[in-house]
């Protein structure tokens, strides 16, 4: 049975700051942020938006009605959850009208949780052959004004169904998968900002791409040439690339040629939003899916990595007929942003509120998108 995406979407604030207008402000040289970390613009999320509502902005153009009466799953993998106990899945069922028999849970493992998502739905749909399970991967990636991580920072949410005969990308059964216990990146309970160690987590993330790729290889009896395309989990841009790199070493010149142009065009999307965390990867897959040279059938690699840390290679192949699918899967509305001056992206960034017991309002008001937080009374929190 062929299991794998059927629809796909992406979600992120109509706000972004400017990385070399950012770099002149931290007194640093542009090149740094634009090349050196491989970013153009940064996704500013307002307080009126949360892991929840970003989600749901992604979701609920995938979801129709018939969607909603068929999801009978809902796998939500963040690592910037809004409440402890009750999941952000259920949440979003409510928000998006989802039948109340579907099931819903929150995922967490850093950035893979929405790798794991799919991993799950893969068995789930096996079990359940008419199964239609929706997956998000949403996030809020936040490091603090004025320290290394700040160019790395960013947002937003991708959504998708999983099914079997799915229309957009077979996902392939089998995995390579890694685990350590390590400290590179992490969020304590009492924290909103990440605390991260940021040169070991880049020499991590290599360390497990190069494991996992290696092994993936030759438990399938694969070549790296036999792949049309290597995508990353971009917590930006230059990551990605110094891990194919890595991946390219010793083949022939026509193979790098090809992975790297098909990089690149994975990379667009990522370069002009940020980190999203557990969608980053995703937001790699749907830029190269809409801008990439990419055939039917081809073979796709993704290396997922999550913080602290797992990491996870698998392939996928594009089915036959992607291209007119992907027609309906718009991301024009990216060039319409407004661009935030720094001092802007600063006072939205210190709006951000902290968990308390309080009643409050966001700035909702000013926010155009379909779902909001508005804020929260008698502890409980409001969306519209
Ligand atoms: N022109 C061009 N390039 C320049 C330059 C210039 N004028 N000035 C500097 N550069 C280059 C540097 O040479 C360097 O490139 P290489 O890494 O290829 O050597 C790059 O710009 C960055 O410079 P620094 O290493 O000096 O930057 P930094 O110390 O200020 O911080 C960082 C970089 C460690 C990535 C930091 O932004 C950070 O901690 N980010 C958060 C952690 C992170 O994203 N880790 C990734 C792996 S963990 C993960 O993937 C999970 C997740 O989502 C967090």
């Amino acid at each position: 049975m062929d299991i794998g995406i059927d629809k796909l979407n992406f979600f992120t604030s109509d706000m972004y700051v400017d990385m070399g207008e950012l770099a002149e402000t931290r007194k640093e040289d542009p090149n740094k942020y634009l090349i050196g970390i491989g970013q153009k613009k940064q996704a500013v999320i307002p307080n009126s938006q949360d892991s929840v509502t970003l989600a749901a902005n992604a979701a609920g153009k995938i979801v129709d009605d018939f969607e909603r009466k068929n999801i009978d799953l809902i796998l939500f993998g963040t690592e910037s959850g809004v409440d402890s106990s009750k999941s952000a899945a259920v949440y979003l069922q409510g928000l998006l009208k989802i039948n109340p028999q579907a099931s819903g849970v929150e995922l967490k493992q850093a950035c893979f949780g929405l790798t794991a998502g799919i991993q799950l739905a893969m068995g789930h749909i096996m079990m359940n052959p008419n199964s239609r399970v929706l997956l998000v991967g949403s996030d809020i990636a936040r490091y603090g004004i004025n320290t290394p991580g700040e160019p790395t920072q960013g947002g937003g949410a991708v959504a998708m169904i999983m099914s079997a005969k799915p229309s957009i990308l077979k996902i392939n059964p089998g995995n390579a998968h890694l685990t350590k216990d390590i400290m590179d990146f992490w969020r304590p309970l009492y924290r909103k900002e990440a605390l991260v160690d940021g040169k070991y987590s880049s020499r991590e993330f290599i360390d497990f791409f190069d494991q996992t790729f290696n092994e993936y290889k030759e438990r399938e009896n694969l070549s790296t040439s036999d792949f049309d395309a290597l995508i990353f989990h971009l917590p930006y841009t230059k990551m990605g690339l110094k891990a194919l790199r890595i991946g390219l070493q010793g083949e022939s010149k026509e193979v790098q040629q090809r992975l790297f142009d098909q990089f690149d065009a994975s990379k667009q999307l990522n370069a002009e939003v940020g980190n999203l965390y557990t969608g980053s990867l995703y937001l790699s897959l749907i830029s190269l899916l809409k801008k990439g040279k990419l055939k039917d059938n081809d073979l796709i690699g993704l290396f997922s990595y999550g913080s602290g840390a797992e990491g996870e290679f698998f392939t996928a192949n594009t089915v036959p007929g992607f291209k007119s699918v992907l027609e309906n899967l718009d991301i024009s509305w990216l060039d319409n942003r407004r661009q935030v001056t720094v001092s802007e992206y600063e006072d939205i960034y210190k709006a951000s509120l902290e968990f308390t017991d309080r009643n409050f309002l966001t700035g909702f008001k000013q926010d155009k998108s379909e779902f909001k937080f508005m804020g929260q009374t008698n502890q409980q929190r409001m969306y519209k």
